[in-house]
């Protein structure tokens, strides 16, 4: 029988890429090069897209400074606009889609809605949102909010923030631009109106002022946890992202979202659901872990991981004793996440959860070689049904060195089994989800 085939996505972020160990020469990748050279690596390997996460301050939830975020580098800050990013990306590549994060809170929905349609036209098609509804404190701050709206609240903002870039994206007829030669006519103003929309939190008079787009609206990606956001990515998405916990957890995941999109009329399939996960690569399975260790164990991963949780959950890490048992937890920011860290109940120190949850960004540990994850990956998918697997590293920093292992060793060895592409079949990017 056939293998049922599955998708592949890379979660990145336009941070310094990884610049203090021997394989690791990177640190300043802000002229956009090394992730355009990366970008190309994922195409020639036939990802179906590249993800760029993005965060809008400067955490200092994590003993109420910035030194943690700065000292390390990873993943946080710096961290650069991904929009002119994905423009170099996009112009360096020309089959692999290119996703950013853009957040809800931060861009008044017209600018966003310009923004996307400009770069669905500089990617021909390729270009997706990941739209996120932002998670701190420290970002609504910086947009002149004393604090992040609660989540329910971000998600009903949302939610009229997707009807307005939609009608402003409609605002244009497909095949407004006529360009008539004879009767010198660029655009057809009768294929284009206003849309005098007028909501409990946005307004917008319209019509948008580019021209539309390929795709007419970009790809949608959204990675919502709580019972609102799976509601809402199951309502609006091309395809979910999401850090589920280990098989049951993925499928329960999946099911759900399904059964979501089936109530709002939509196809089940129309909506991919990758799951992110970090493979360890190593010779053998033994290299493998030995790497790994090497990584968990070093002095500054702690820190690093504890850093990061604080960001993603404004939740002060350093306030916990490491050797004491870690209290249930709860968050305005990312539950999921951390729900996956502090496995409630355990009894287990902060200590032992940082290197037990070593992989809690990791929907499955993936520790072995090209061949045994490969395998992991085929049963995975099996069990679940579907749809793919957003590739990361810990903490989010990539060297070259990480990439080329993906996409010249376990990408190839999943393609030897007919379980990715081995060619891009479609110009866009919605149809190249929609392709399998
Ligand atoms: C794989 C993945 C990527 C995400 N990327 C971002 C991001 O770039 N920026 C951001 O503010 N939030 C990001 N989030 C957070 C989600 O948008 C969302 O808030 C989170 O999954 C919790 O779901 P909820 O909003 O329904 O509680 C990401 C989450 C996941 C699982």
């Amino acid at each position: 029988m056939e293998a049922k085939r599955f998708h592949l996505g890379w979660f990145m972020n336009f941070t310094a890429d990884l610049w203090n160990g021997p394989y690791e020469n990177g640190g300043s990748p802000w002229d956009g090069r090394f992730y355009v050279e990366m970008a190309q690596a994922l195409e020639r390997a036939c990802f179906d897209y590249v993800m760029v996460e993005d965060k809008l301050s400067v955490s200092e939830a994590y003993g109420g400074t910035t030194e943690n975020v700065l000292t390390h580098a990873v993943g946080m800050a710096p961290k650069h606009d991904p929009a002119p990013l994905a423009a170099l990306m996009s112009a360096g590549t020309s089959r692999l889609g290119v996703v950013i994060t853009l957040s809800t809170l931060g861009y008044p929905p017209f600018l966003l809605a310009r923004l996307c349609s400009t770069l669905d036209h500089i990617a021909g098609g390729r270009f997706g949102w990941n739209i996120v509804t932002s998670a701190e404190d420290a970002a609504a701050q910086n947009f002149g909010l004393d604090a992040l709206p609660p989540r329910e609240l971000r998600y009903d903002m949302a939610q009229e923030y997707m009807e307005l870039v939609n009608a402003l994206w409609d605002s244009w007829d497909r095949d407004a631009i006529v360009m008539d030669r004879e009767r010198g006519v660029y655009a057809d103003f009768k294929k284009v109106r206003p849309i005098d929309f007028r909501g409990t939190y946005f307004r917008s008079r319209g019509p948008l002022n580019t021209a539309p787009s390929p795709q007419g609206r970009p790809v949608f990606v959204q990675a919502g946890g709580s019972p609102k956001g799976r509601d809402f990515a199951a309502k609006h998405a091309d395809s979910i992202i999401t850090l589920a916990d280990g098989i049951e957890g993925m499928k329960e995941y999946r099911d759900d979202i399904r059964a979501r999109a089936a109530a709002h009329d939509r196809d089940p399939d129309d909506i991919k659901v990758l799951f992110l996960v970090i493979p360890t690569l190593g010779e053998t399975v033994e290299h493998a872990y030995e790497r790994r260790e090497r990584v968990i164990t070093s002095n500054v991963f702690a820190e690093q991981t504890l850093g990061l949780l604080s960001s993603i959950t404004d939740i002060d890490f350093s306030a916990f004793e490491m050797d004491a048992e870690l209290p249930h937890l709860t968050t305005n920011g990312e539950q999921g996440s951390l729900d996956k860290f502090q496995q409630t109940g355990s009894g287990k120190t902060l200590r032992q959860l940082v290197y037990e949850s070593a992989e809690f960004e990791s929907s499955y540990p993936l520790i072995g070689t090209t061949v045994t994850i490969a395998d992991q990956m085929q049963e995975i998918m099996e069990e679940v049904g579907g749809d793919g697997f957003l590739i990361t590293m810990h903490n989010q920093a990539v060297s070259r060195r990480q990439v080329i292992e993906v996409t010249e060793g376990l990408v190839p060895e999943l393609q030897r089994r007919g379980l990715v592409r081995t060619e891009y079949t479609a110009p866009t990017l919605r149809e190249n989800l929609l392709a399998f």
